[in-house]
């Protein structure tokens, strides 16, 4: 069965742009939220998460979902795809398969633990995005860089079930206390370091980005 692959054909060029900072350092952390077949986790480890002690946290339900890009697929399969791809990975210690929707992984995360990259790409409706940008940027080191993935994706079925309102609704909340690098297919965004940005006043979102 052949399975789509988002990242090699349009994501590339914009993931090696932005990781080059942790290509190789030690330590990096990196969380993914929807994985599929593995082929940004592939990617990842393979080229940037090649220091001593860094790893990914990949996180998927493996169980289907509601994105109409992904309707008709055979999840069964795309799991085990993964795990093939990803068994040596898993085995060495540097990647960790959490098999759960991404609300439930965030209620089990220590409240301390963050992460250098983060990955958002899960579910597609607007309010999920929305809440998973949330939930993932708590859990941003500062100078962090996340994704929020598919902004220019529409699905057809319209606005509520396309990324795009949850990406722009998250930018402006908190657009004191992050930079956007760049708005292409997905949004690429840094974490400000330092300082609880959250005491930053007068700011204009609508002048961000
Ligand atoms: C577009 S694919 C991810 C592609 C992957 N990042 C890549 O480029 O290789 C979206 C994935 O999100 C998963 N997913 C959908 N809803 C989810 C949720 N609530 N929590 C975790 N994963 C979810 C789906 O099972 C699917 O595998």
């Amino acid at each position: 069965m052949s399975l789509p692959n988002w990242f090699t054909p349009t994501e590339r060029p914009s993931f090696v742009r932005f990781t080059e900072e942790f290509v190789g350092r030690d330590h990096v952390h990196a969380l993914q939220l929807g994985a599929f077949a593995g082929d940004v986790t592939c990617w990842l480890l393979e080229h940037v998460l090649t220091g001593m002690g860094s790893s990914i946290d990949d996180v998927d339900t493996w169980g289907g979902s509601t994105n109409a890009d992904e309707r008709g697929l055979d999840f069964a399969t795309v799991e085990a795809r993964y795990d093939l791809r990803t068994a040596s990975f898993s085995a060495d210690g540097r990647l960790r398969k959490w098999k759960c929707a991404s609300a439930a992984f965030f209620a089990a995360l220590p409240e301390d633990r963050t992460y250098d990259l983060i990955v958002v790409d899960a579910d597609h409706h607007a309010a999920s995005v929305l809440e998973d940008a949330i939930a993932a940027f708590h859990h941003l080191a500062p100078n962090g860089v996340m994704l929020l993935n598919h902004y220019t994706w529409t699905s057809p079925e319209g606005l509520f079930a396309s990324p795009r309102i949850g990406i722009d609704a998250f930018c402006a909340v908190y657009a004191n206390q992050l930079e956007v690098l760049e708005r292409g297919t997905g949004v690429w965004l840094r974490r400000r370091g330092g300082g609880d940005l959250k005491l930053v006043v007068g700011g204009d979102p609508a002048a961000v980005g």
